[in-house]
């Protein structure tokens, strides 16, 4: 059977990994979530002291660039992201993270590592990838693309959900100010910008179930390894 290659854009917080998850366990292909790549670079700086809330020393982060190795494992269906060796998964998902990230995702160097490793996790088809230039720089020739969104109320009150479920202290209206910044960031940074890849299929999932949106997506991944479409 064909293994295709699913690319999933779009804003923060819309659901991507969710449903990109689901899709990679439905078809038996790998997940890879880009946006781990750049939080954990962020961790890296952070934890070298290369970055702080009015300070990045962009010389010494791109020096040390060769030393961030950034891998994924699978455990049981749990996907695992791995800064040197080490299992960052929680780590990367803190405030500090989401809030400096944008900052290290705008430095050309450290997008073209990324997406070296993100070409190489593709060359035999069989996966789906989550993130903001997915569709567009990574795999341009993916056979199916996503680019999801939802206004910003609504994704900042399913991350508000989120953070607080994960022990979190974080206000609703801290949360939407973050997700508004990162938007703004990421689309508007000189290098890979978010935006709707060519033949991408853009779905507002504002209104829309779960459930419905991942058969929707489903049937869309169906029809091309079927090569109905
Ligand atoms: O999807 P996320 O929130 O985990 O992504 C973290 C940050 O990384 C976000 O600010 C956008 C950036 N990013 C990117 O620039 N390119 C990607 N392919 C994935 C994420």
């Amino acid at each position: 059977m064909r293994r295709i290659i699913i690319t999933v854009d779009g804003h923060s917080s819309t659901g991507k990994s969710t449903v990109a998850k689901q899709m990679a366990a439905e078809l038996g292909y790998i997940y890879i979530d880009s946006g781990a790549m750049y939080r954990s670079v962020t961790l890296y700086a952070i934890e070298h002291g290369l970055i702080s809330q009015n300070a990045l020393d962009k010389s010494a982060l791109l020096e040390a660039l060769p030393e961030i190795k950034i891998n994924f494992s699978w455990d049981n269906g749990v996907n695992k992201t791995l800064l040197n060796g080490r299992d960052v998964s929680e780590l990367i998902r803190s405030m500090e993270i989401s809030e400096m990230v944008s900052r290290i995702a705008a430095l050309p160097e450290v997008r073209a590592k990324m997406v070296e490793i993100q070409r190489s996790f593709g060359v035999s088809g069989g996966v789906v990838m989550d993130g903001r230039d997915i569709g567009s720089v990574v795999f341009p020739e993916a056979e199916l693309k996503i680019f999801m969104t939802a206004s910003a109320q609504v994704r900042a009150q399913r991350r508000h959900a989120e953070l607080l479920a994960s022990g979190q202290e974080v206000t609703y209206e801290a949360v939407l100010e973050n997700l508004q910044s990162r938007d703004t960031m990421d689309s508007e940074r000189a290098v890979s910008p978010l935006i709707v890849p060519e033949g991408a299929i853009v779905i507002d999932n504002s209104e829309m179930n779960q459930h419905d949106q991942f058969n929707m997506i489903l049937q869309l991944a169906q029809d091309r390894i079927f090569g109905r479409v």
